[in-house]
């Protein structure tokens, strides 16, 4: 098994990554080397390392059987692949070593995630096709795995979920863990679980986080946590539909403030989606070792293969992570900016008034203010971000098919666009906006000698950051 295991550790790092073009590779996101990635996983900080697992499918870039994948970071822009830790190998995680979150106390790093297991008949619904295990591995470095052991098996959930139940986030808090889980009922419902433990082996279900009114059929990827003295509910729902610019892609993430407390009466009131672009999907966060709250999501989009077929895969990968992000809460609202690790990277800055043309980076940073009249950004020729005063909406739009992979428009309405930054990284682009409160974020593809990009308006002023 040893000889094995590394043998196929070896494959994903070495020699199947030196088969892979480096075009759209990005520089300061988190990328698999080969294979398929979704949900980021096990976020966590351990004597000053970062870690980011992720779901990961290595051998299949449209997806496929799910094993966690490894990178580590020591300033949250560099991130280094570092294997697959964690592989579907028991018979509880057989069909998947599913989303999960990390718990770091003294040398050791608790990773909780979700076995799947797909039985004869229904997996999908409410028989017990598929079993939803939750699983506690244990690691020291998150390079290799010392055990595992079965927490929770559909037996243990309350009676009215179907069997998708999945995704525990784990944190300790006054001496006990807590654990939410995402889940459907028998009636369709969307609902977050919530379990509590004194020795994060034996846990029990103690209140469930729900809306009034159903808000999708399933919510994935719950996360819970203190923003400014409010707690904060994070979720993945699927189910919602379009109302208006909110809510475009297939599948969201939104965010709510809990009103009472969380283990006995509390309840999420009103939602508010995390991030208006094409690509963002089930976000987890972890706190810093020096007290940030940070998110990183998933920069894709599930189940929308018909819809389009990112271009990298040709290329035998798929899916990056986004940019790290430092959270805040401002009137009630869930904020997020750029890591303050990336400002030192760039080591470059030109400033401009009126207009600014560029054409040769593939990573650049673009900061505008003296937005208040109309103004536009054409980045590789083909994706146009735009806002003005006489509409008030700001556009996020592909002109381009070949550069979208044939998508079209996501839009917000947006009274003031202020302090724009666009982070620019080979084949992705993040919008930030209004000190973090309105965030879109997208993937593109463009050809080598594309790279171009384009400020102009009346007024405006900014400037244009990048490495050397
Ligand atoms: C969200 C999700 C999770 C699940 C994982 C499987 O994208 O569906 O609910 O654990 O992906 O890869």
């Amino acid at each position: 098994m040893n000889a094995l295991y590394r043998a196929f550790q070896k494959l994903i790092k070495e020699e199947l990554r030196k088969e892979m073009p480096e075009r759209w590779r990005p520089a300061f996101h988190v990328a698999p080397p080969v294979g398929w990635l979704n949900d980021p996983n096990g976020l966590c900080q351990k004597d000053g390392i970062y870690h980011a697992f992720f779901q990961m499918a290595p051998f299949e870039p449209q997806g496929g059987l799910k094993f966690w994948g490894h990178s580590v970071s020591q300033d949250l822009i560099h991130w280094e692949f570092k294997g697959v830790p964690m592989l579907p190998d028991q018979p509880y995680d057989c069909h998947g070593a599913y989303s999960g979150s990390a718990l770091v106390e003294g040398d050791q790093m608790s990773l909780f995630y979700t076995g799947n297991v797909k039985n004869l008949g229904d997996y999908n619904y409410v028989t017990n096709g598929r079993e939803s295990n939750t699983i506690l591995a244990v690691s020291k470095d998150g390079e290799k795995i010392e055990s595992k052991k079965l927490l929770m098996t559909n037996a243990d959930y309350p009676d009215d979920m179907t069997c998708h139940v999945r995704d525990p986030k784990v944190w300790k808090e006054g001496g006990r863990y807590y654990m939410v889980q995402g889940a459907r009922t028998k009636e369709d419902k969307g609902v977050v679980l919530v379990f509590s433990s004194e020795d994060k082996y034996h846990w029990n279900y103690i209140h469930r986080l729900e809306s009034e009114e159903k808000f999708g059929f399933m919510w994935e990827c719950p996360d819970l946590y203190e923003l400014d003295g409010q707690t904060i509910l994070c979720i993945s729902p699927q189910g919602v539909e379009q109302d208006g610019y909110w809510y475009a892609n297939k599948y969201q993430t939104v965010t709510s403030v809990i009103h009472g407390d969380f283990r006995t009466d509390g309840v999420p009131e009103g939602f508010r989606e995390l991030d208006g672009g094409f690509d963002f999907y089930a976000p987890q966060t972890f706190m810093t070792e020096d007290g940030r709250r940070i998110l990183i999501g998933w920069m894709g989009m599930a189940d929308v293969e018909d819809e389009y077929t990112n271009r990298t895969t040709e290329d035998g990968w798929q899916n990056v992570l986004t940019l790290a992000r430092e959270l805040s809460l401002k009137d009630g609202i869930v904020c997020q900016n750029p890591v303050r690790e990336l400002s030192s990277w760039w080591n470059e800055e030109v400033s401009f008034e009126g207009q600014y043309t560029g054409n040769t980076d593939i990573c650049y940073e673009l900061n505008l203010k003296n937005t208040e009249k109309k103004w536009e950004v054409l980045i590789a020729g083909g994706l146009k971000l735009s806002w003005s005063p006489e509409e008030y909406v700001f556009r996020m739009e592909f002109t381009d098919g070949k550069l979208g992979c044939g998508r079209g428009l996501r839009a917000r309405e947006i009274k003031a666009c202020k302090d724009i930054r666009i982070v620019v990284d080979a084949s992705c682009v993040e919008v930030f906006m209004n000190g973090g409160k309105d965030v879109f974020s997208t993937r593109f593809y463009p050809e080598k000698d594309q790279y171009t990009v384009k400020a102009s308006g009346e007024g405006l002023t900014g400037s244009y950051r990048y490495r050397v």
